[in-house]
């Protein structure tokens, strides 16, 4: 997979990539990713990509011409299966959209910052909008990271057990049941004794059910 990030803030977006998981990946060339920014691409040499919104309204709008200059050069270079732009304003990201994501080639995630960009550069690029939440962050940069994360996890063989990324919360769309580690006792707190007991089918039982105790009290909305 290649991932193309579009941002104004390069530095602020690259050491996710540095480290854990997402390091691992890229070490291993199962994934590439390229940060592109903006200002490379800016109106003039004050590095001018944005202005003030059309019909008056604080914030500054990030411009048509300076992103279409940054993703036709992509595009003359290789074919993308997704362009993303990450805003608020998008259907929330969950573990279906991460799947989905995670088998295709070669993807571009625009990041927005100040009051986003230009509709039409959502109209003429964009193939997929993307939020992380029902909240409002500086800028999309924090947000593509956290997609990058989301998806990259998943592309087969970047985890070194092959299931774990099977057995995570969401994946059946239910959350983790609860875990423990040494030692069996902490201060009078024990660890359920069916973990301890060896006996497989039923230890499988007993987390089914708390996925579905926990899922029930925290997050009923995900069983409907
Ligand atoms: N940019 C600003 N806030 C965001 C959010 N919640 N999700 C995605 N991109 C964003």
């Amino acid at each position: 997979m290649r991932i193309d990030i579009i941002t104004v803030s390069p530095d602020l977006i690259k050491s996710p990539f540095e480290h854990s998981i997402m390091k691992r990946a890229i070490d291993k060339k199962l994934v590439e990713v390229h940060f592109h920014n903006l200002r490379d691409f800016a109106l003039n040499k004050y590095g001018k990509i944005d202005d003030y919104q059309f019909g008056g309204g604080a914030g500054m709008v990030l411009m048509i011409e300076p992103i279409d200059k940054c993703i036709s050069k992509l595009q003359s270079e290789r074919n993308y299966d997704e362009i993303i732009y990450m805003t608020p304003d998008a259907k929330t990201l969950n573990q279906a959209t991460a799947n989905s994501l995670s088998m295709v080639k070669n993807m571009i995630i625009l990041t927005g910052h100040y009051k986003g960009v230009d509709q039409r550069v959502r109209d003429k690029f964009i193939t997929k909008e993307i939020s992380i939440g029902d909240y409002v962050l500086s800028g999309g940069e924090l947000a593509a990271a956290v997609l990058c994360d989301a998806v990259i996890r998943l592309i087969p063989g970047v985890l070194g057990d092959e299931t774990s990324a099977l057995t995570d919360s969401f994946q059946d769309n239910l959350l983790s049941p609860p875990v423990y580690t040494r030692p069996s006792e902490y201060d009078g707190m024990k660890v359920p004794d069916v973990l301890l007991s060896g006996n497989f089918p039923k230890i499988d039982e007993w987390r089914a059910t708390k996925a579905q105790e926990h899922t029930q009290n925290i997050r009923p909305d995900l069983l409907d």
